[in-house]
C-alpha cells in the first residue's frame, strides 16, 4: 500500500474547484428572498448573504481536480427528477455554523430524489458524499455570534425547474459563487 503523501503516490497539483449543487433562484424569487434577507437580518445581526448570492444548497461536494468537473457533470446530466415546489416556512439559528437561515419544515418527495440522485451518482464516480439527511435551507446571513429573535415569518414558496452546479470561489470578503452549468428536472 502506498502511503498518503509519500513519493510514489499519485499527486493531483492541477488547478481545482470547490464545488456544490444547488437551487439557484431566477430574478423574481431572488428578489423576493432579497427582501426577506433585509426584513430578517438586521443591523449587527451578522453578515448578510448578498443578494445575487442566494442560493438553496443540495449537496456540497468540495474541492475537486478540474479533470474531475466531467465526471459532476455527468452525474448530473442522467439525474431523473420531477420539478417540484418547497417551501421555506421557519426562521432558524444554527449555533456551531453561526449562520441564520430559512428552513422547509418539509421536505417535498421530489427534492429528497433530487439530493439522492445527485449524492448516488457522487458516490458511484468515486466522490465522497454527505452522510447525514438532507435539510433544504436558505442561509441569509453568516458570522452570527447569537441567535436572534425567531419570530414565525411568512413562507417563501420556491419551485424548482432546474437545478445547478456551482463554483465557490474564496475572496478575502469571503466567498463568492458562480453558477457553472444548470440542467432541468425531468422524469
Ligand atoms: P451554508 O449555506 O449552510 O453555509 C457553499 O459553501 C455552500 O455549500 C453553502 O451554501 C454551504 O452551506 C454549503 N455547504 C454544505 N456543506 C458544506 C461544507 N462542508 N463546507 C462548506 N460549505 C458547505
Amino acid at each position: 500500500m502506498i502511503a498518503p503523501g509519500s513519493d510514489a503516490a499519485p499527486r493531483r497539483t492541477g488547478p481545482s474547484h470547490r464545488l456544490f449543487f444547488a437551487l439557484w433562484p431566477g430574478d423574481p424569487l431572488r428578489q423576493a428572498l432579497a427582501a426577506r434577507v433585509a426584513a430578517l437580518v438586521s443591523p449587527g445581526t451578522g453578515r448578510a448573504q448578498r443578494p445575487d448570492q442566494l442560493h438553496l444548497t443540495l449537496e456540497f461536494i468540495g474541492s475537486v481536480p478540474a479533470d474531475r468537473l466531467q465526471a459532476i457533470r455527468e452525474t448530473a446530466a442522467e439525474v431523473r427528477a420531477e420539478p417540484f415546489e418547497v417551501t421555506l416556512d421557519a426562521l432558524e439559528y444554527w449555533r456551531r455554523p453561526q449562520v441564520l437561515c430559512l428552513v422547509a419544515r418539509e421536505t417535498p418527495p421530489a427534492l429528497a430524489d433530487l439530493v439522492q440522485a445527485l449524492r448516488s451518482g457522487l458516490a458511484a464516480r468515486g466522490f465522497d458524499t454527505e452522510r447525514r439527511p438532507y435539510r433544504a435551507h436558505l442561509t441569509l446571513a453568516r458570522k452570527v455570534v447569537r441567535s436572534p429573535d425567531l419570530a414565525p415569518t411568512d413562507p417563501v414558496p420556491w419551485p424548482a425547474s432546474d437545478f445547478a452546479l456551482v463554483e465557490s470561489i474564496t475572496e478575502r470578503s469571503g466567498s463568492i459563487y458562480r453558477p457553472l452549468a444548470a440542467w432541468p428536472l425531468r422524469t
